[in-house]
């Protein structure tokens, strides 16, 4: 194929959730809340959280894995990993995609990390597109994996009923097209790094008992900026996308967007004048997996027929940083059905 025609498909989807489910009230056993709150702020009925022996990189594993079998490709095949975490499985090195590398056997390739928060899978696919159009490889496996509750404060009823564990995945494969991604914004804005944050365990602030004993290794929210950003810049982003892709939101098929709460999807389906169905959301089974949870909402969309071959889909990753990332995705049929 030359570099003119080449076009980057999703051949193939993978998933995994750990089978521990942890329901509004057995949170409200830790911390004064009620499920009664939970569903109606935030849309959450239950979520997964990993148990023992598992961990981003087991999770991401799994999914890959299946995303590899999908797509009928040998895992030799795969010239490049990316894995979109917050919650690396070391805190420095060795990275998460050098340990799923060694397990699934990814003998040719390259492999590294992304860090966008709950925008990663989205930045990790475009990232991976425009390897694949411009000729450097053929297959890409592209996964989001994150296990955020051994980061949540089960003290802070704020945040720790938000976050969860999982992992989905993607083989990006080079085909004669048309199709694939059409269109792309990819954003930042460190002003608002304090909105969601880990304040410790980084070179900054290193671990100390100090630190430990203040929280600073789990997740510190101010939800109403993050509420306030999330209901804005990636709805005007994605509005962006859909103008360099040359279609009108309407005109989408389906909007697969970052699974943060279920007020935010419908405020965005509001502010852009289109109806609620038209964003996919399993939010109330898998609550907030930042990074895994556009893959794992593409799996349940592809899985129950809400995209199809042909089908032109939004994406719409939003999350810390802060970051934002929106595409518009020509999908072209995977190679076996979820
Ligand atoms: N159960 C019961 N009460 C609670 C809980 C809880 N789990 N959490 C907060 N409250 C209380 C607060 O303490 C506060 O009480 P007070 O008035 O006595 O002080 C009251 O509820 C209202 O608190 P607010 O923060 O104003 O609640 P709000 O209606 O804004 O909802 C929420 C909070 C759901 C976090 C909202 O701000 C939000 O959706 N923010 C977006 C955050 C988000 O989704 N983050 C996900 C990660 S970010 C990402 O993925 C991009």
């Amino acid at each position: 194929m030359s570099t003119t025609e080449r076009y980057a498909r999703i051949a193939g989807l993978g998933h995994f959730v750990p089978e521990h489910i942890v329901t509004n009230d057995d949170l409200a056993k830790l911390v004064e809340t009620s499920d009664e709150w939970i569903r109606s702020r935030t849309g959450i009925a239950e979520r997964h959280f990993a148990g023992e022996g598992e961990s981003t990189a087991t999770m991401a594993t799994n999914a890959g894995r299946e995303a590899i079998e999908a797509a009928g490709v040998a895992p030799e095949q795969i010239g490049l990993l990316i894995i979109a975490t917050s919650t690396p499985d070391y805190p420095l090195f060795p990275s998460t995609a050098c340990l799923v590398q060694s397990a699934l056997g990814l003998t040719q390739a390259g492999a590294f990390d992304l860090s966008a928060a709950c925008s990663g899978f989205v930045y990790g696919l475009i990232t991976a597109s425009q390897f694949i159009t411009g000729g450097a490889y053929e297959h890409v496996l592209v996964i989001g994996a994150d296990t955020l509750s051994r980061f949540v404060d089960f003290t802070d009823r704020t945040t720790c009923v938000l976050f969860a564990d999982g992992a989905g995945a993607a083989v990006v494969s080079a085909s004669p097209g048309p199709g694939g991604l059409r269109s792309f914004v990819l954003g930042a804005d460190g002003d608002g790094a304090d909105h969601l944050i880990v304040p410790a365990g980084g070179s900054r602030t290193p671990l100390t008992a100090e630190s430990l004993a203040n929280h600073g290794q789990t997740i510190h929210m101010n939800g109403r900026e993050v509420y306030r950003f999330s209901t804005t810049t990636p709805i005007l982003a994605l509005e962006e996308a859909a103008r360099r892709a040359g279609v009108a939101i309407g005109d989408l098929d389906l909007v697969v967007a970052h699974q943060a709460n279920e007020r935010i999807l419908q405020t965005a389906a509001k502010n852009l004048g289109v109806r609620e169905e038209l964003f996919y959301s399993n939010v109330n089974r898998l609550g907030n997996t930042s990074a895994a949870s556009v893959p794992l909402a593409l799996y349940d969309a592809a899985a129950s027929g809400r995209i199809r071959a042909g089908s032109c889909v939004g994406l719409m990753g939003f999350g810390a940083g802060l970051t934002w990332a929106t595409a518009i995705w020509h999908w072209q049929g995977l190679s076996s059905p979820c």
